[in-house]
């Protein structure tokens, strides 16, 4: 039986591209035939619905809050690819009460099986709930860049998910690079470092190149594959999106997504 592979997407700091590159990566896998779930994690900061230039006044929190049904917020932004928004406006996950708890994950179960992929986008930092959704999922992808502050702040993030969340492996994407060899470098710097300190499997998924048409666009912004960018940037996501689907990460989820949620939210 086919279980949803589910990736989360994180950083330490902030602003280093994570949501650019998992919608990115949405749009590639949906372009190979895959069926694609988003979450937008980042709950009460989201704005994935903005990358895929699409209106939603919902988000998790009207399932959690007003007991809408999942369907009612589910928002299809291209083919093959749903979303489910995160809504403005700060609340915890990790304050909600039981009942509430319960409707969350009851109505994320009735999306199990639908998806090949869910991806989750997560806030920057170490907030209990990113850890939660990093420790759920099968796949943990870390965002880094050669910004120092970001390099310190991820080896932070991956120092706590391992000593007390159990999620040994991680996935290194590095953004903002000159070239790809700027990126493998940056890598490995990142990788001795962690192998030196702490034991986990640190694997490399690729680099994206620091696009300025991108940056410039941060207020509207748009999925890299519809925008007349460098062919590398292009080939970069493409690239990155090809090693997540050749993945061959044991899914550790046999119960799918239903085990995936009572553990984000803590009631089984
Ligand atoms: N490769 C790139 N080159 C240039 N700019 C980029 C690149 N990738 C992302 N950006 C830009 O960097 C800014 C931050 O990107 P994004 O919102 O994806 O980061 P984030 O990690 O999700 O941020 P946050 O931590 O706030 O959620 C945006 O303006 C985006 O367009
Ligand atoms: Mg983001």
């Amino acid at each position: 039986m086919q279980f949803t592979k589910s990736i989360s997407i994180s950083s330490g700091k902030g602003g280093v591209g994570k949501s650019t590159l998992i919608s990115n990566v949405a749009q590639y896998l949906s372009l190979q035939g895959k069926r694609v779930l988003l979450f937008d994690g980042d709950v009460g900061m989201g704005n994935l619905h903005i990358l895929f230039g699409v209106n939603t006044d919902k988000s998790i929190l009207n399932v959690i809050k007003e007991n809408d049904s999942i369907n009612d917020i589910l928002t299809p932004v291209m083919p093959g690819v749903d979303l489910i928004p995160g809504g403005s406006g700060l609340v915890d996950i990790n304050t909600l009460n039981p009942y509430e708890r319960r409707n969350l994950i009851d109505a994320i179960d009735h999306l199990a099986q639908k998806y090949d992929y869910l991806l989750v986008d997560t806030a920057p930092g170490i907030a209990e709930h990113v850890l939660y959704l990093n420790a759920a999922v099968d796949h943990t992808v870390i965002v880094i860049t050669s910004d120092p502050s970001s390099f310190a702040d991820a080896y932070a993030l991956i120092k706590i998910l391992s000593l007390y969340h159990k999620v040994k492996k991680f996935s290194i994407v590095c953004n903002f690079t000159k070239d790809s060899s700027e990126g493998l470098l940056l890598f490995k710097r990142f990788s001795e470092v962690v192998h030196r300190f702490l034991n986990v499997g640190i694997d490399y998924l690729g680099s994206v190149p620091f696009e300025n048409a991108l940056r410039k666009n941060g207020l509207h912004r748009r999925l890299i594959m519809k925008e007349r960018l460098s062919s590398s940037v292009i080939e970069s996501i493409q690239d990155i999106s090809v090693r997540i689907l050749d993945e061959r990460t044991e899914i550790k989820h046999s119960k799918g997504l239903q085990m995936l949620w009572s553990q984000v939210v803590g009631l089984a």
